[in-house]
């Protein structure tokens, strides 16, 4: 069993009051959390996909969303029907070395929520996700290692609002701007983490990206 301790104690080190509230708040619910599986209603008024839907349209771009070197951005995620199912289907294809590839698959998933709540939820079905994938397929890994998924997830389930101008001018536009800042109109470009795994050395740095 890999020990990531270190890695995860550098990240932390260097993290900000309210990312170790966002790491802290993340929990491991008995099941996933998902308006879509019925689990919670309360948000009546938006859709959320349903897992049906979700897989037909992510079978149409399997090939690519498989590929754990091609990025994928969730914009509007909600409570995480497509980011869950996305980071399901790439754990069922680690065959070898599952510890430092189920990293690998999780760090090029990038999430953007405006709704604090639901990306709270988000993370936290994220990360029951692959807590009971490891309790059903009896891998075993060290307690460190649920830190370093934390810290994956802090970094890339943001709460942001995406850039939904459709306005051509320009042409280049920003992704995303930080909340809360964005709803008081103080528009923050989102800057995307970028993560560097291997058994050696773990690391993410951020870089700013345009539509
Ligand atoms: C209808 S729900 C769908 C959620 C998820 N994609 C799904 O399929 O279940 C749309 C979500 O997008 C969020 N949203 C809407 N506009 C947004 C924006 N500009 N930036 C970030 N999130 C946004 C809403 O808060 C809501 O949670």
């Amino acid at each position: 069993m890999m020990d990531f301790t270190q890695f995860v104690e550098k990240i932390k080190s260097k993290y900000k009051k309210d990312e170790l509230k966002i790491f802290n708040a993340i929990e491991c619910f008995d099941k996933l959390h998902l308006s879509s599986l019925g689990s919670n209603d309360s948000e009546g008024y938006q859709v959320f996909t349903p897992q049906f839907i979700v897989k037909q349209m992510t079978e149409l771009v399997e090939n690519d969303i498989l590929d754990f070197t091609k990025n994928v951005l969730e914009p509007t995620s909600g409570d995480g029907a497509f980011t869950t199912y996305i980071f399901q289907k790439r754990l069922e294809t680690i065959s070898s070395n599952f510890e430092i590839e189920s990293l690998k698959a999780l760090s090029t998933i990038y999430s953007i929520e405006m709704d604090k709540e639901l990306i709270i939820k988000q993370r936290s079905n994220i990360f029951t996700l692959i807590s009971l994938y490891l309790k059903k397929q009896k891998i075993e890994v060290d307690k460190s290692y649920f830190d370093m998924v934390k810290c994956i997830i802090v970094s890339n389930f943001m709460w942001a609002m995406f850039n939904s101008d459709n306005s051509m001018e320009g042409m280049i536009k920003e992704v995303a701007y930080k909340m809360p800042n964005a709803e008081k109109k103080d528009y923050i470009s989102l800057e995307f983490p970028v993560w560097e795994i291997s058994e050696n050395n773990i690391t993410m740095h951020k870089e700013y990206f345009e539509i």
